[in-house]
């Protein structure tokens, strides 16, 4: 009988070699280990033993009878396994497809230099504790002119050939509203919206009725800068305008400050840099003069701070107006302004992609 146990136990274990499917081994289980299956047969047969047959073939049937329930679970749990590690392999994903895919079929969108002058700015402001405003394209003529002292019948309106929209319901020829042609326009803006002491950048585009050319634009952007408080000077001013470029061009820059008109700062200023190409020697960028005019600024008149709701008495301040079109051309080495509105994708490939 024990003969017998043991070679059922074999041919148990060489028939579940051969077996790689689930339901086949469960049909195998039952042969052996189910109500009719052979090991359960010779357990059953055990009634008509001696008790000394029993007490031998007992014990050992039992043990066939786990080895095979531990062999069959060990199989079917290595199936499962299987099973996971084909599925994971087979519905892997090759992320790095979509990356070849686009390179090769797709545009890569490229960051408009004017936009990546304006970011490495704002952030250059918000580490000095700036805010960074915005304000409408069309203006009216109160924030665009006189609460920039600059009344109706004053000569700086001629200064800026402006854009006006004519309202065809209107009875009278009145022009009220226009694109707007400076930045200035969201100091009068900032102000009425807070309380001092406070400052702000506003980025923006700017609109002209210019001709065209290498260097002048219908469209262009500028950066307004303003801080208004307590005893702010000029030294206040001086400080910001050269810590922001240098930040700017990446190294110390010598600045001068140059007497410049403009109705809403008194004193007014055109501040110059050192030519960065010819370290003030005099080249064709500086025109041979050593300095380039970059940066309009000056203290905040009196006027203007009380169009915006500040008591000149008390609080004062300073603005500078940047013109980012410049900067973008110095820093690039583009030519023609023109280019910065072409959409030519060949231009604007050259920059930093997404
Ligand atoms: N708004 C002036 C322009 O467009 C530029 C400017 C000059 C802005 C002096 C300022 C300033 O804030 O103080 O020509």
């Amino acid at each position: 009988m024990l003969e017998k146990l043991e070679k059922l136990f074999n041919e148990f274990t060489s028939a579940l070699e051969k077996l790689s499917k689930e339901a086949e081994i469960l049909n195998l289980k039952s042969e052996y280990l189910g109500k009719k299956g052979a090991i359960s047969q010779i357990l059953a047969g055990l009634r008509d033993c001696t008790p000394e047959e029993k007490k031998q073939l007992g014990p050992a049937a039992n043990e066939v009878k786990n080895k095979i329930q531990e062999l069959i679970n060990s199989k079917l749990q290595k199936l499962e396994i299987d099973a996971i590690n084909e599925k994971l392999a087979s519905e892997r994903e090759d992320l790095s497809l979509t990356d070849s895919v686009m390179a090769s079929n797709n545009h890569h969108g490229g960051i408009h230099p004017v936009t990546l002058i304006q970011t490495e700015i704002e952030d250059i402001f918000l580490s000095m504790g700036f805010d960074i405003l915005d304000g409408p394209h069309i203006e009216d003529e109160f924030h665009n002119f006189e609460a920039l002292n600059i009344p109706a019948d004053h000569p700086a309106r001629d200064m800026q050939d402006t854009f006006w929209f004519h309202d065809p319901h209107a009875e009278t020829d009145e022009k009220k509203f226009l694109l707007r042609t400076h930045t200035s326009t969201i100091q009068v803006r900032g102000m009425t919206s807070r309380k001092p002491p406070f400052r702000f950048i506003a980025p923006g585009k700017v609109f002209r009725c210019e001709r065209t050319d290498a260097s002048h634009e219908m469209v262009f952007h500028q950066l307004e800068g303003m801080m208004v408080g307590k005893d702010i000077s000029v030294a206040n001013l001086i400080y910001f305008m050269k810590s922001l470029l240098s930040e700017i061009f990446k190294k110390e820059v010598e600045v001068r400050l140059r007497p410049g008109f403009f109705p809403f700062v008194e004193p007014g200023f055109e501040l110059d840099i050192k030519c960065l190409i010819c370290s003030g020697k005099g080249c064709s960028v500086c025109k041979q003069v050593g300095w380039v005019e970059l940066l309009p600024c000056g203290m905040v008149h009196p006027n203007v701070l009380k169009a915006g709701g500040i008591d000149p008495d008390e609080f004062n301040g300073f603005a500078f107006g940047l013109g980012l079109d410049r900067l973008v051309m110095m820093r690039y080495h583009i030519d023609d302004i023109r280019h910065l509105h072409g959409a030519d994708l060949r231009f604007s490939e050259q920059f930093k992609t997404f």
